[in-house]
């Protein structure tokens, strides 16, 4: 099947119920997404599909077909020769978020999801958009604090 994948289209030898976490870094390299639980419960894998935030660990790629996917590998763009980041990228490392790193991408992932919805989301609405990505090292404070930076960003970003 094919799949578009930050805009660009692969051709993937995957069963349609193969889980998109394995296609995708598995099969066609895209490590940036994360295995964590397998099981839909830690967030660790998250993608974009048209936008939505999925858990890929979870989500066959029959899900995917036809719609376009968003790895934390797009996030970034290219401009003027040089890499620039994605202000979710750029607020994650302003507020030195990581420890050990392994839940980051799909925190970003799904802080991106969450704002492009709410753009101005109150504290108490980034606890509850973040709260079922689970980070093993306890980031939390520093995680909310990022996604409310993110959100400045992009509204900066935004014009
Ligand atoms: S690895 Fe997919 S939700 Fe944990
Ligand atoms: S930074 Fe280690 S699991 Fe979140």
């Amino acid at each position: 099947m094919d799949l578009k994948i930050n805009d660009q289209f692969y051709s993937s030898q995957a069963e349609p119920s193969d889980m998109l976490l394995w296609v995708i870094r598995d099969e066609l390299g895209l490590t940036g997404t994360k295995f964590g639980c397998g099981a839909g419960i830690c967030g660790a894998c998250t993608i974009h599909v048209d936008g939505v935030a999925m858990r890929s660990c979870v989500t066959p790629a029959a899900a995917a077909e036809g719609k376009a996917i968003t790895t934390v590998e797009g996030l970034a763009t290219t401009q003027d020769d040089s890499e620039r980041l994605h202000p979710v990228q750029e607020a994650f490392i302003e507020a030195q978020v990581p420890q050990c790193a392994w839940c980051m991408n799909g925190q970003m992932m799904t802080a991106l999801a969450f704002l492009q919805a709410n753009p101005k989301p109150s504290d108490d609405e980034i606890t509850a958009a973040m709260g079922n990505n689970y980070c093993r090292c306890g980031c939390y404070v520093r995680i909310k604090v990022a996604v409310a930076r993110a959100a400045e960003l992009m509204e900066q970003a935004n014009g």
